[in-house]
């Protein structure tokens, strides 16, 4: 019987996946990531890790789980908070979950959008504040999206189910990317690749949908934010380091920039204390993937992971 641990909630039927393979399940049960000396406690002994992307998996984790841990399955699709050279260098597959959360994803990419252009975060707060207010023909005015540009950053899944959605608004699509995507994806969309400096200058509302890595850090600084221009936007739900965010609060500050809308955040979950003052930007707590279906079927995707590595069959979603 092999171990597994899980360092997080999960829903029933993900561990009952795991136990219906015959492995013992031992799991973070409280709400909240679980405190770094516990979870080095946790995982000791283990076979398979099932971690959250609020865990580091690091050399210190994998030292104290022991010599035992074949497989981690991250509940995620982003996996910048594994370090997948060292599990290589131990011979530990690592998983992630891409193909399940695409389309929540880009629901909130989308609500990102509409938000921050018709600054429905102000609109709310008002009438929560019991200040009164009535209809005027200049309350709370923002932009259209018919007829305007989105620029895509990495034409990935979620870039796609993100620009499917800006397209039945009216949108245009411009994207950047390693390499042109395929052509029934360029036809369904009518996308066109360009380098990001054209699609900064071009697009009206910018929305990053690639993963973080050293090669992406602060990929969006203060140069490309004032490329963005005065009545664009900045929609950002991959991960918080691909944007400066010092620079973000300078340009939101400085009406560089019309506003923006984030899911996600550099020091997460830190948010900068410039952002909270500012009316023009949306924040939102890294709810991305928070829907019941599809946080069941990320899961699910990480408990099929380990039960086929644990089985020594290939994994089904392995990273790289
Ligand atoms: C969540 O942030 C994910 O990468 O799936």
């Amino acid at each position: 019987m092999a171990t597994v641990v899980v360092t997080g909630r999960l829903p029933d039927e993900t561990l009952g996946a795991l136990r219906d393979a015959g492995h013992e399940v031992r799991a973070w049960e409280h709400d909240g990531p679980v405190p770094r000396d516990q979870l080095l406690a946790l995982v000791e002994g283990a076979d398979a890790l099932v971690t959250l992307v609020t865990e580091r998996v690091d050399a210190e984790l994998l030292d104290a789980a022991g010599p035992g841990v074949r497989v981690v399955a991250n509940v995620a699709v982003g996996y910048d908070n594994v370090d997948v050279p060292v599990c290589a260098d131990r011979g530990v597959v690592v998983t992630n979950t891409p193909g399940v959360l695409e389309e929540a994803t880009a629901d909130l990419a989308m609500a990102l959008v509409l938000m921050s252009t018709r600054r429905l975060g102000e609109a709310e707060r008002l009438v929560r504040s019991g200040q009164e207010w009535q209809w005027g023909m200049q309350l709370l005015l923002g932009r259209g999206l018919q007829g305007r540009t989105l620029g895509i950053v990495g034409l990935g899944g979620i870039g796609r189910a993100t620009a499917r959605r800006a397209r039945a608004f009216g949108m245009h699509i411009l994207y950047t990317g390693r390499r042109d995507a395929p052509s029934d994806v360029v036809e369904e969309l009518g996308a066109r690749r360009v380098e990001l400096a054209e699609l900064l200058e071009a697009g009206d509302v910018v929305s990053m949908h690639l993963p973080y890595s050293a090669a992406t850090h602060h990929l969006v600084g203060a140069d490309e934010l004032a490329r963005l221009g005065p009545t664009s936007y900045l929609v950002n739900t991959a991960r918080g380091p691909v944007v400066d965010e010092e620079a973000l609060v300078h340009a939101l500050q400085e009406g560089t920039i019309a506003g923006a809308g984030l899911d996600v955040y550099e020091h997460e979950p830190r948010v900068h204390p410039g952002l909270l003052e500012l009316e023009n930007v949306v924040l939102l707590p890294h709810v991305g993937s928070a829907t019941v279906e599809t946080r069941t079927g990320m899961a699910l995707l990480a408990a099929r992971n380990v039960v086929a590595v644990l089985a020594g069959e290939d994994p089904v979603t392995p990273v790289g």
